[in-house]
């Protein structure tokens, strides 16, 4: 399907409902990404990057417009479906991680399959193969308290990857860690993206949208600027 938009908003607002005045956090984004993408979204704070994230990543709709992801016009989908097609089709990394506390980072990663009713066997062993992926073969019967955030990080990164999603989305994946934990982010993005997965990220962090191979600039809800950059050897 290569030259298909695997990701097509088209004129999407999102409006906040709000005491007074609705709050217009999209403005009208039209937006297509095609399978293979690198994708770095910046922009101010407060500049629509993660409600436009949310939209891309079926976690929200837009109050109007449309978003299609993979053929599927998922803002019209109810929201059973959504939340369906979600958990087999999009892999999201969120700046806070978000693992379960009580659960290992072998547990956390199987959490997903779980929900998608992947036998107990392939679980074990998807999970066990993402860890080695992110270089945490080691660290499989660790809770996330005793794991760095880099290792974290990698573990829900290991997590979003474990439904074979067709997208991964990440907001702000490296903004709680530090440079070098951060970098080790960043390379595994990198790789991911040469193995063909398709990346949108939104990003203040100069060096992670420098390795995305196209810049979207937001400024109050509206893309301003869309660059492609020059792939790197
Ligand atoms: N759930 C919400 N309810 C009301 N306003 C919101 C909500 N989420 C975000 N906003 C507002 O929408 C605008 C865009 O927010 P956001 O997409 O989070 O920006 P960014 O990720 O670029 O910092 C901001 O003005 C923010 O205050
Ligand atoms: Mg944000």
């Amino acid at each position: 399907m290569s030259g298909q938009p695997l990701l097509s908003v088209r004129d999407a607002h999102r409006d906040y409902p709000h005491s007074g005045e609705p709050v217009h956090a999209v403005r009208g984004v039209s937006l297509q990404v095609t399978e293979g993408e690198y994708v770095a979204i910046v922009g101010p704070s407060g500049c629509g990057k993660s409600t436009l994230l949310n939209l891309l990543g079926a976690i929200d709709r837009p109050t109007t417009g449309s978003v299609t992801i993979g053929g599927t016009a998922v803002s019209a989908l109810p929201d059973k479906a959504a939340t369906h097609f979600r958990l087999t089709n999009i892999g999201f990394v969120f700046q806070r991680f978000y693992l379960l506390p009580v659960l290992t980072a072998q547990e956390n990663i199987e959490l997903p399959m779980a929900e998608a009713k992947v036998a107990l066997a392939e679980r074990h062993e998807r999970a066990r193969e993402l860890l080695g992926y992110v270089g945490l073969a080691a660290r499989a019967d660790h809770r996330p308290a005793e794991l760095s955030g880099g290792e974290q990080q990698r573990v829900a990164i290991a997590r979003a990857l474990a439904n074979r999603p067709i997208v991964l989305l990440a907001d702000e994946p490296t903004g709680e860690l530090d440079a070098r934990t951060g970098g080790e982010v960043i390379a595994l993005f990198d790789r991911l993206n040469r193995e063909g997965m398709t990346i949108v990220v939104v990003t203040h962090d100069e060096k992670l949208a420098g390795a995305a191979r196209r810049v979207i600039h937001m400024l109050d809800g509206r893309i301003v600027r869309d660059e492609p950059l020059l792939r790197r050897a």
